[in-house]
């Protein structure tokens, strides 16, 4: 295994991703992880991570002891900073600073650079400069005669002042692939059927004669966790699907026909629309209406809970990002992740999470694997709160009709288009406004619906998306045509921030 140092920002993520994708197991630790744990991992290798430029107390919480562990060491970006200066180098930061793919030479004896050309095309940013190199290291590569890669003599400690996990860098990802199996020897060993097979055969002894319940929601995490923990244990996994009332069109069908028709899963639909939407008549705040639909649906999970005897653990869909320790201040902060917002405490159980050790890409590998359809696999995401937060203000039936049906056309015509890739995430919004329209020479007073499209990587930041227009007008039309109470159609063209993605 390798153990990534996080230093904070996205690159450990990347990184993470990147070398999974090679097939080797990695973790990702906060900077500060002492070095008794550190060791207890047995890495065959270490990198150090990412960063925030500012933050000069990491140099001094970083463990020294990584580099008296005869381990391989990969500093990358700022981690190459501050490798060189806890060696006695120096470096200075600009006051402002640039990024692009550029053009480096690196020293082809150096192991990291083996079987790779003269000239590379790497992602450079300057957002330090080596004054000078630590003792005992020397230059391994340049850009403009510029140091942006050191080395010790040994093959042993690297750091690097590029990004050689960018996703399209392809000689990063030799660079990457050279360091994992030309220095650390490490074994093309993570593999996501052996993953399925152990997950199994662990679940079924952790489980034993016991019973499993797992809250369904149909969405992508909640369904591979179901499904590999049904491949294990059948008829004593019990799945519970409450339908809120806040699907969307077909959801609840769909959901049912999947995993009680095709997988045979021993699945409880609870019909508690009127539940919820009794509870948030008249409420109008998005946060209360949030906190109503949690409440809620604990409530009804509970009372199912209730009717079921020898439950011994909880299955949730708990997947890695969930689970990393954030580094960025030092604050070890593990976030609590709960797929069903939120648990009620006093429940007697022991909480299951199967899919905790991996990344979504993995997931959906898992879920394509265990024969999930497409549909589910590679759903975009879906808040809890599901309508409840795309209907603004009051929720009520006739408004969350409209909004299932614009979202329905919506999804259909970009589904149609081949768009359906090209997004991250897209939905429709019925804000809590009507306007003034003419249908048929008759003047019409009727709603108006938002269309979002976003593309982003996690949801913390997201760019809106160039639907082409003469798209967006079939949809526009298609809406207001075969919904009455609909007479206008609006295209949200913010990012995030300052947006967020959601309207509420
Ligand atoms: P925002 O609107 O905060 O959304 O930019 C970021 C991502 O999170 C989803 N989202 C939620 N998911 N419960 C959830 O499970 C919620 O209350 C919730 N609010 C937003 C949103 O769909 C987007 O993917």
């Amino acid at each position: 295994m390798i153990l990534i140092l996080d230093l904070g920002g996205k690159f450990s993520r990347f990184l993470g991703r990147r070398i999974r994708e090679s097939q080797v197991y990695c973790e990702i630790v906060p900077y500060n992880h002492s070095i008794d744990k550190i060791k207890a991992k047995k890495p065959e290798g270490i990198i150090i991570s990412g960063g925030i430029p500012t933050d000069v107390a990491i140099a001094e919480e970083l463990d020294k002891g990584i580099f008296d562990l005869g381990v391989p060491i990969l500093a990358i970006g700022y981690g190459a900073r501050i490798m060189n200066g806890i060696h006695g180098g120096t470096t200075t930061m600009p006051s402002a600073f640039d990024y692009d793919f550029r053009k480096v030479d690196a020293d082809k004896g150096s192991m990291l650079f083996n079987g790779l050309d003269e000239g590379l095309s790497l992602w450079l940013d300057d957002e330090y400069v080596f004054d000078t190199i630590a003792d005992g290291f020397k230059t391994i590569a340049t850009h403009n005669d510029g140091v942006v890669g050191i080395g010790d003599g040994s093959n042993k400690f690297y750091g690097l002042k590029f990004h050689p996990e960018i996703e399209e860098s392809k000689d990063g990802n030799e660079i990457i692939d050279n360091f994992l199996f030309k220095i650390c020897n490490c074994d093309r060993q993570w593999d996501m059927r052996e993953f399925i097979d152990d997950s199994i055969e662990y679940i079924r002894a952790k489980v034993g004669d016991g019973k499993a319940l797992c809250a369904l929601s149909g969405g992508v995490d909640s369904s591979v966790a179901a499904v590999l923990v049904h491949e294990a244990i059948g008829e004593k996994l019990i799945c519970v699907f409450v339908d809120h009332g806040l699907l969307r069109k077909h959801e609840r069908e769909q959901v049912e026909e999947i995993f009680r028709e095709q997988f045979h899963m021993n699945l409880i639909t609870v019909d508690a629309k009127d539940r919820f939407l009794g509870k948030l008549k008249g409420v109008a705040d998005p946060e209360q209406k949030r906190k109503i639909i949690g409440e809620e649906f604990i409530r009804v999970f509970e009372e199912e809970q209730k009717k079921l005897e020898d439950i011994g653990y909880l299955i949730q869909g708990t997947i890695y990002p969930d689970v990393i320790e954030s580094g960025i201040d030092g604050k070890v902060a593990v976030k609590s992740h709960h797929n069903v917002g939120g648990l009620p405490e006093d429940m007697d159980f022991e909480i299951l999470e199967p899919l905790r050790q991996l990344f979504k890409d993995e997931v959906r590998e898992v879920g394509r694997l265990l024969g999930i359809s497409e549909e589910i696999v590679a759903r975009q995401p879906f808040p809890g709160p599901g309508l409840g937060i795309r209907v603004l203000g009051e929720v009520t039936e006739e408004k969350l009709e409209i909004v299932r049906e614009a979202d329905h056309i919506y999804r259909d015509e970009i589904k149609k288009a081949g768009w359906e890739d090209r997004i991250w995430q897209y939905f429709a919004a019925l804000p809590d406004i009507r306007t003034v329209g003419v249908s048929h020479g008759k003047r019409t007073y009727t709603y108006t619906i938002a269309l979002r499209a976003v593309n982003s990587i996690d949801g913390m930041t997201a760019q809106w998306v160039k639907i082409p227009l003469d798209l967006l007008e079939k949809i526009s039309t298609r809406i207001t045509d075969e919904i009455p109470l609909v007479n206008r159609v609006v295209y949200d063209i913010t990012s995030k921030p300052p947006g967020t993605i959601e309207w509420e």
